[in-house]
């Protein structure tokens, strides 16, 4: 655990230093779960989203893209459900005077549980080796299907309190499970309430006219109520989608994980319109086509799970969580959510217009269902961040940190170095630089020995670096180095631009979905 904290203190500060992210108003000590992105990572937040718009959007001839505004009419959070039932259920510790979300506090109980399963595995690898058999030890191994018993009872008791709205049995199960307040151990709890996560605000300047709206607390809201604009204008036949990209807000009670859990955050969501009974189907076909969209990021498969819900939201049929191993362990990263028609229907009763789409080949109208992948983009961020970043043994028994983001994200291609600072290299290098920012962001860095320049662009990120020296006056040639295994390779300047593009463009990146 402590190496979990360690590690990502490590993600923070790293994000600082290297010109990631900031703390939001930070000369006035910030602002609580809300964060600024620095020049890199503004960068990297970009191409983030730009892979996911490529991937979603632009590789589907069937989905199209759209730009929604944050604020909307307030009737559409009544029909959404979130005036009524977008809250969270919160706990005060009477001593500490903190406060907690209610099923929080039991998730990471259950959390610590699991940990202890990990643990027997991995003793249990390290004893069998390569005969181990993962699969079948955590099936029959008693110790690990007690551990993992214990858990399903515990969520699933958790899950129908909930549901029922029975908080009282939330706040028994918390005692009963004697789960003490994480910062001081104090068990003394208040009753859980529930708290809606929407931040209200006031549209128009007079008393009398001005009208209470929200800021959206999720981006699907304003596809939802554009549906009927975009089918008809698009002439989009079922089944088509709409996504997009966007600001999102929420007043959320915990909100201590860095941009894991922000109260201002991007979401990317796509909504996709299916004839009523085939929702199944498709939910099944994006809950793959989502998670091979992650993994085509090269991140490793075992960093990824589905977590398939007990308890829906009021308006999902089915939904399953893409979770990642972050480093505080396994958390949602992405929502695919079987929202059948709840919201068209709804914003039908309440607008009293129809949205329904008429089927040719049915020959009928319908108001069609909705299956749903939603992901935050800050929480991508913080996922691939996060794994990228490692301390390397070197062989000179020296360690070097290297940002290894997917060279795909990286937020700067390659950086152009003169050996050094006189005999025309850096004119060299600056012509270098002044061709290729036609193609990819590159930096061009001339401070300190080459060694040290090495290791701020591993720390930053930077996929390649590429060195000019007096060989490079001689025969129009250069070093490229690769940050991830440092190999240098001598290649001829006009090469550059198609050795670079192999290597960070999207296409290829994409192709091995
Ligand atoms: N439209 C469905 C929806 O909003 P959600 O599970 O509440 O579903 C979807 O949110 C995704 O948005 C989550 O999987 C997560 O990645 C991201 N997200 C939600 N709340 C967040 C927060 N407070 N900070 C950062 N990301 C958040």
């Amino acid at each position: 655990m402590a190496k979990q904290e360690d590690q990502f203190k490590k993600v923070i500060s790293h994000a600082k230093e290297y010109g990631y992210i900031f703390q939001s108003s930070e000369i006035y000590d910030g602002l609580s779960a809300v964060y600024d992105y620095a020049q890199n990572g503004v960068e990297l937040k970009k191409n983030i989203r730009e892979y996911w718009w490529k991937a979603m959007v632009q590789m589907h001839e069937n989905i199209v893209g759209i730009d929604a505004s944050i604020l909307m009419h307030p009737t559409t959070w009544k029909a959404s459900g979130h005036v009524d039932a977008f809250n969270d259920p919160l706990i005060d510790n009477k001593d500490s005077k903190k406060r907690y979300r209610a099923d929080v506090l039991v998730e990471d109980y259950c959390a610590k549980i699991e940990t202890k399963i990990e643990k027997e595995v991995k003793k249990a690898q390290k004893r069998f080796g390569d005969s181990f058999d993962k699969e079948q030890f955590v099936a029959t191994n008693p110790r690990v299907v007690g551990y993992q018993e214990k858990i399903n009872t515990i969520l699933s008791r958790l899950g129908k309190s909930l549901e029922n709205e029975d908080l009282a049995d939330v706040k028994t199960l918390i005692e009963e499970l004697e789960i003490a307040d994480p910062l001081t151990g104090s068990k003394n709890w208040t009753d859980v309430k529930q708290f809606n996560l929407m931040f209200g605000t006031q549209l128009g300047a007079s008393a009398d006219s001005s009208m209470k709206v929200y800021l959206r607390p999720e981006t699907a809201q304003g596809i939802f109520v554009n549906f009927l604009n975009v089918q008809k204008t698009g002439r989009m036949k079922i089944p088509f989608g709409i996504a997009q990209t966007g600001k999102a807000f929420r007043n959320e009670i915990v909100a201590r994980q860095f941009i894991f859990r922000m109260r201002e955050f991007e979401q990317m969501e796509m909504q996709f319109f299916v004839k009523p009974g085939t929702q199944r189907k498709w939910y099944e076909q994006w809950k793959e086509t989502r998670l091979k969209w992650h993994l085509s990021l090269g991140m490793g498969k075992d960093n990824y799970r589905f977590h398939d819900h007990e308890k829906m939201a009021h308006y999902a049929d089915a939904a399953a969580d893409i979770e990642f191993k972050f480093p505080f362990g396994f958390k949602e990263l992405e929502g695919i959510h079987s929202r059948t028609d709840f919201d068209l229907k709804a914003h039908e009763e309440h607008s009293g217009k129809k949205l329904q789409y008429f089927d040719h080949e049915e020959n009928k109208s319908y108001v069609p269902y909705v299956v749903e992948t939603s992901i935050g983009l800050d929480r991508m961020f913080l996922a691939v961040f996060s794994k990228a970043l490692q301390e390397e043994e070197l062989e000179n028994n020296t360690t070097r940190t290297v940002l290894k983001l997917p060279a795909v994200l990286a937020p700067t291609k390659a950086a152009v170095l003169p050996l050094i600072k006189r005999d025309g290299l850096p004119e060299v290098a600056r012509k270098i630089v002044e061709d290729l920012k036609w193609d990819f962001n590159v930096s061009y860095d001339e401070k300190d020995a080459v060694g040290r320049r090495y290791r701020r662009q591993d720390a930053a990120g930077t996929p390649f670096c590429i060195t000019v020296d007096h060989d490079t006056l001689e025969d129009n040639t250069v070093t490229i180095r690769h940050r991830d295994t440092m190999e240098q390779k001598r290649v001829k300047i006009e090469d550059l631009r198609t050795i670079i593009k192999k290597e960070v463009d999207i296409r290829s990146w994409l192709m091995k979905m």
